[in-house]
């Protein structure tokens, strides 16, 4: 037996004890940490228990601007669908071009958690599985989760991609029937936020735009958020 094999028996071990261990939440309740296929999660997906092979739905990440800038706050919509499905469940990680996590993520829908309390990873809560059946035929064979991505300052100036694992459910509560797909999405470094003119500094010069457009569309609160980040950009 190979080494990979071995460790994977012994995660799968772990996350049986977990899963028993809190028989309330179960998968159901969030997916385990590390399985969005992605190559940071080592290509380990839903897959691994969910072994149904897929139908003619998909998961869609939406919302993924086409250049970030680290402070701001982006809201992404992870859709589900499956026309011949019930619910659904997800799971998403953010990775640089060295397939490290940059993480970033925020909670903004109760229909969803961070993975194992772990925030490189969002996934569905047991609230958003039993809200996506409810609302599944009225939204067309989908369901959307929300996640809140704010890129940190320090995060790293390149290429950031996002990649999701989406679960189109049979609603059974257990882990066959059910069909797993794959999406992903990249997003270009756009500058630092309050660098307004793109020369890679927040300085004087920036302040002085701010100060000619006050009251539209700047404030105290842009002028905080300006001193607060100057010098050079991340
Ligand atoms: C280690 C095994 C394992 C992995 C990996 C796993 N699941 Fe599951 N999943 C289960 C089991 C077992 C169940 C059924 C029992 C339960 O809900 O606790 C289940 C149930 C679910 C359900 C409810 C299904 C239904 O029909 O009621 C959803 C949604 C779900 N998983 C989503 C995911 C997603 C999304 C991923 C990947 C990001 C994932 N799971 C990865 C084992 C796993």
């Amino acid at each position: 037996m190979s080494c990979r094999s071995i460790a994977s028996l012994g995660l799968l071990a772990g996350l049986a004890l977990t899963w028993f261990a809190s028989p309330a939440s179960g998968f159901r309740g969030g997916a385990p940490s590390g399985f969005t296929g992605s190559p940071g999660d080592g290509a380990f997906s839903c897959n691994f228990c969910h072994t149904e092979p897929p139908g003619s739905g998909l998961v869609q990440i939406l919302g993924v601007p086409g250049a970030y800038q680290p402070g701001r706050l982006y809201t992404l919509t992870v859709r589900v669908s499956d026309p011949e499905k019930f619910g659904a469940g997800f799971q998403i990680t953010a990775e640089n071009a060295e397939d490290e996590k940059v993480g970033g993520f925020e909670i903004i829908d109760p229909n969803t958690l961070y993975a194992d309390g772990l925030t490189p990873w969002v996934t569905h809560s047991a609230e958003g599985v039993d809200n996506s059946a409810q609302h599944w035929s009225s939204m067309g064979g989908a369901f959307e989760f929300k996640v809140g991505w704010r890129p940190s300052a320090g995060s790293t100036a390149g290429p950031i991609t996002f990649y999701a694992a989406g679960n189109a459910i049979n609603n059974d509560q257990f882990h066959t029937g059910d069909r797993i797909y794959f999406a992903s999405e990249t997003t270009e470094y756009g500058g630092c936020l309050w660098d307004l003119n793109g020369d890679g500094r927040i300085d004087s010069i920036d302040l002085t735009t701010l100060l000619q457009s006050w009251g539209d569309p700047y404030g105290a609160a842009e002028l905080g958020e300006m001193l607060g980040s100057w010098g050079p950009c991340p």
